[in-house]
């Protein structure tokens, strides 16, 4: 396993006692898997949980801290469930999603000028999560390698921990816009990874590859055909700037049988709990993910497939409104931070995140305590402002921290005006 500094979890004993830990192992009962001691916690669940922890003892918490969309699906889909239980069938469906759900994709990849996709190049699980997971089952054979850039999304480095591959981590830094580089990608691939996970609009920075870097990157991946490729791009319609959303493919479509396009509902259609992935690739991967299916879940609910149809092929105001909306957010949020001495934040241009480099801080105090790390930090921040942010080593940055912009409107600015505070007051 290749580590970077930022990959254990510090966790301070702040966030300590939110953890769900294992029982301590007991010699009179059977023993866990192995795989089971090699998944951790989630850190970002660990301050959610605390931050609700403090807002039921009666403080005033504003959480930036859980990436979850703060609105809920339009009207029509709540109409196409309605209409759907008035026929359910109450049967299992189809182990690859029933033909209606593909067929809606279809035409939300056609929005998204990914063509020449058809049924078979597809396939559903209950979240882009566990299509992930499926994938690196999949794909990966125990001890090969996955490599991605840091910061990373949190479940990619516990995926290839549950599996047993080895991680090889790319690190993008904010001084390269926290974005891989052609010559970074050139040097890993040709180490012959098995899987290239990617991940675009990013989370945890919020930062969105133009098409030329798209380009650029899609070059190098041509010269290396040993490597899958995942497009993990569920923030594909929270695009900021008329930068665009681009893939691979876009550009070479060629690479279509080595790149497997990832979305999933939760995010741009405010459906995080109805656990709705997709995928778009070879056949032969969308087949092994049917066939995983047909070992794990069976199907999606067939009610959850109405909603989703009706969501991915009905009216896309609330996907586009949202996109508007994040857009000023990130704009409000950017504004505070540009103007606190010290902090570096490349400007994001997607998701709903920003990722602040806060290590200036770092060895300063606040209310006469010093602050050493980014656990340090948020935990003072959270203690002494109430504002809930993520540490950046849950995503493998240490130098940096995550902060989530979907609360409600009327809290993002005193969120921020408390942030703003909080660092003015460290000395
Ligand atoms: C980059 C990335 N990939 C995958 C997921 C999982 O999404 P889902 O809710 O569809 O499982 C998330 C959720 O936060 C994410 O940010």
């Amino acid at each position: 396993m290749v580590k970077s500094p930022g990959f254990v979890l510090p966790l301070s004993s702040v966030f300590r006692p939110f953890l769900t830990s294992f029982p301590e192992k007991r010699l009179d009962m059977p023993q866990l898997a192995q795989r089971i001691g090699r998944a951790k916690p989630s850190a970002i669940m660990q301050i959610a949980e605390k931050a609700k922890q403090m807002k039921a003892e009666g403080r005033d918490i504003i959480s930036f801290s859980i990436g979850v969309p703060n609105f809920l699906p339009g009207k029509h889909v709540y109409q196409a469930v309605a209409d759907w239980l008035k026929k359910d069938s109450g049967q299992y469906g189809s182990n690859r999603g029933a033909p209606e759900l593909l067929d809606a994709f279809l035409v939300h990849l056609e929005r998204l000028g990914l063509n020449g996709y058809t049924r078979a190049n597809c396939a559903t699980g209950v979240g882009a999560k566990h299509i992930l997971y499926n994938l690196a089952e999949a794909l990966l054979d125990e001890g090969d390698t996955i490599a991605f850039p840091t910061p990373y999304w949190t479940s990619y480095v516990d995926i290839a921990e549950i599996v047993n591959a080895k991680i090889e981590l790319l690190p993008c830094p904010a001084e390269q816009d926290y974005k891989l580089t052609p010559a970074q990608l050139d040097a890993a691939l040709a180490k012959k990874p098995r899987m290239l996970l990617f991940n675009n609009p990013s989370n945890p920075t919020g930062m969105v590859y133009s098409r030329e870097e798209i380009a650029a990157l899609a070059d190098v991946i041509a010269k290396y055909p040993d490597t899958w490729i995942i497009a993990d791009d569920l923030y594909n319609q929270m695009v900021f700037d008329d930068v665009g959303y681009h893939n691979f493919v876009h550009v070479r479509p060629e690479l279509k049988d080595r790149v497997i396009f990832v979305d999933s509902l939760s995010k741009s259609y405010g459906m995080p709990g109805w656990r709705v992935g997709l995928l778009a690739g070879p056949e032969v991967v969308a087949n092994a993910i049917t066939t995983m299916n047909s070992n794990h879940i069976t199907s999606l609910p067939e009610v959850i497939n109405a909603a989703a149809v009706a969501a991915l092929a009905g009216p896309q105001d609330v996907p586009q409104e949202k996109c508007r909306e994040f857009a000023q957010k990130r704009d409000e949020v950017l504004a505070v931070l540009d103007a606190i001495p010290g902090i570096v934040c490349p400007r994001p241009q997607g998701a709903f995140y920003v990722f602040p480099d806060v290590s200036a801080y770092f060895g300063k105090s606040h209310n006469g305590k010093q602050v050493n790390n980014d656990m340090e930090l948020c935990a003072a921040l959270l203690e002494s402002k109430g504002v809930a942010c993520v540490p950046g080593s849950a995503f493998g940055e240490p130098r940096a921290l995550r902060i989530s912009y979907t609360c409600p409107t009327p809290q993002l600015a005193p969120g921020m005006e408390r942030i703003r505070e909080f660092f003015a007051e460290m000395a």
